[in-house]
């Protein structure tokens, strides 16, 4: 899940984005269970390195651009050495410009607040996926205790005034806590980066009240798309009797507190990626590293192998258009960039070995002396030799099962500086709602119109490709990242001003 980089590596810039006076200049702490930077010692060797994962890859440029203090669990090897005594470290470590406070867990925790409550009950429900949650006591009790510890370690860093901006379901009690902790002053953001279910499937989830209360601890609750911000309404309405939906505006009122529900689909930093792809010019070294011959077609994939990913479907999919297309076979390379994550969760397995098997299979039954139907791209790439990749790749194929955002999407999109490429997506991503229209929409399940899909996205002519391509361009760029924080601004100073409104009233 980390990957090890020289700390100087790949820094994500936020050119042109200006609002140094974010949230009224009120200080800003962030919370997220993955830290931004993490330290190991290999052979004696320190690294530095940094999560693959879209959320702290989107944080961690706006921390470096406003400052204030980050909270997360330090899961290094020998985090304990680089930290302060107040556990505190300045990142990044070449140049810090703001605060890491490391939170430290115990192994019982990690397995049972983060591979257990976190990982193996929310993740599947948030996901729709029932008969992956397994459930145990232990695992509650330890997420209760660690969104508490989390709450306390806030409570010592936050003035009253800050803006206290939590990251993901595995905080979802933690709100609460951190109000009664803070006070009323302080500001409650909390953006759900994964699906929020339909209360059919929510209604299996044990603890969902208390789940649903500590959230509602927030002053704003954003999630990526309409449906899983109406979800989440439709959860509250049905399981608390006490709080009232107001269905026009989004907001949720309960025990005298209001909480904002938003839709606020997170994006990339679009004008920086685009530059580093631009700049990108060892792509041909790269083919031949991967014995990819010049004229052949690439279809790139980039994902952590989880069960929500669809990779045995897309797999299917691919299989399926070589057999019934001979012309493809020898001409379009899949190439996927993959990483393994969450190993110890039976159902990662389980995947893991389930995509192995199918790579092997279909590279046996298609491949050539010439050509390799699969590629898998294992070292480590860095930022700006994946948005190269990106550039060339004919296609890129993100299909999920389900999925909150998937920033791969626009990433690619960025990346498309000549507007030549093709993003074939599923109709089960966050980012089907942006940018479903334009792109080539693909069910996973449904393995032959997927697989047509594919053909259609290869043979599309080169002036209907680039329409689409612009139009996705256009998307992706009003949406990237700085509109995610400016909305974020947005609505956190207009609850300042009702706060203050509401003060001075009474
Ligand atoms: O929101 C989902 C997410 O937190 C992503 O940001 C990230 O890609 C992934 O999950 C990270 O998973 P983990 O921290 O459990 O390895």
């Amino acid at each position: 899940m980390y990957t090890i980089q020289t700390p100087t590596d790949d820094r994500n810039e936020l050119a042109g984005w200006n609002n140094d006076s974010l949230f009224g200049g009120r200080e800003l702490v962030v919370v997220s269970n993955r830290q931004p930077y993490r330290h190991d010692k290999t052979d004696g060797e320190l690294s530095v390195s940094r999560p693959t994962g879209g959320l702290t890859a989107s944080l961690d440029p706006v921390m470096q651009r406003v400052g204030g203090t980050w909270i997360a669990w330090a899961d290094g090897d020998v985090d304990d050495e680089y930290v302060d005594d107040d556990d505190c470290v300045g990142v990044p470590p070449e140049d810090p410009s703001y605060t890491l406070r490391r939170v430290w867990l115990s192994d019982e925790q990690v397995q049972n607040y983060y591979f257990g409550f976190s990982n193996r009950v929310l993740w599947p429900l948030c996901h729709s996926s029932l008969s992956t949650v397994r459930s145990k006591q232990s695992y509650w009790e330890q997420y209760k205790e660690t969104n508490e510890q989390f709450a306390e370690v806030v409570s010592q860093e936050a003035s009253d005034q800050a803006v206290i901006w939590l990251q993901d379901y595995h905080f979802a009690l933690a709100p609460d806590h951190i109000r009664a902790a803070v006070g009323d002053d302080a500001l409650l953001l909390h953006f759900w980066h994964i699906p929020w279910p339909s209360w059919d499937v929510f209604r299996a989830c044990p603890h969902g009240k208390e789940l649903l209360r500590g959230l509602l601890g927030n002053d704003l609750l954003g999630f990526h798309a309409d449906r899983f911000c109406h979800n989440f309404l439709e959860c509250v309405e049905s399981a608390l009797p006490n709080a009232t939906v107001n269905w026009r505006t989004g907001t949720v009122s309960y025990q005298s507190e209001t909480t904002r529900t938003r839709t606020i689909p997170i994006g990339v930093p679009f004008d920086d990626i685009q530059e580093q792809a631009r700049s990108y010019d060892e792509f041909d070294e790269f083919r031949q590293s991967y014995g990819i011959d010049e004229d052949t077609k690439i279809a790139v994939s980039v994902e952590r192998i989880d069960y929500s990913k669809g990779i045995p479907e897309r797999l299917n999919a691919l299989e399926l258009l070589w057999e019934r297309n001979p012309r493809w076979r020898g001409s379009v390379t899949h190439l996927m960039n993959c990483s393994e994550s969450r190993s110890e969760i039976a159902a990662y397995s389980d995947v893991q070995q389930r995509v192995e098997k199918r790579v092997t299979q279909i590279n046996e039954r298609f491949g050539t002396p010439g050509w390799q139907p699969i590629v898998e791209v294992t070292d480590y790439l860095r930022q700006q030799e994946l948005y190269g990749i990106y550039r060339e790749a004919d296609l890129c194929l993100v299909s999920p099962i389900r999925d909150g955002m998937n920033l791969i999407t626009h990433e690619y999109i960025a990346s498309q500086v000549d507007s030549d490429g093709m993003l074939v997506l599923s109709d089960q991503a966050g980012a089907h709602d942006l940018l479903g229209e334009p792109a080539i929409s693909v069910s996973p399940h449904d393995t032959g119109q997927f697989a047509d899909r594919l053909s259609k996205a290869l043979t599309m002519p080169p002036q209907k490709r680039q329409d689409r391509m612009e139009q996705l361009r256009q998307i992706a760029t009003t949406n990237d990242l700085h509109t995610w924080i400016d909305k974020h601004d947005a609505v956190a100073r207009q609850v300042a001003t009702e706060r203050q409104r509401s003060k001075t009233s009474v």
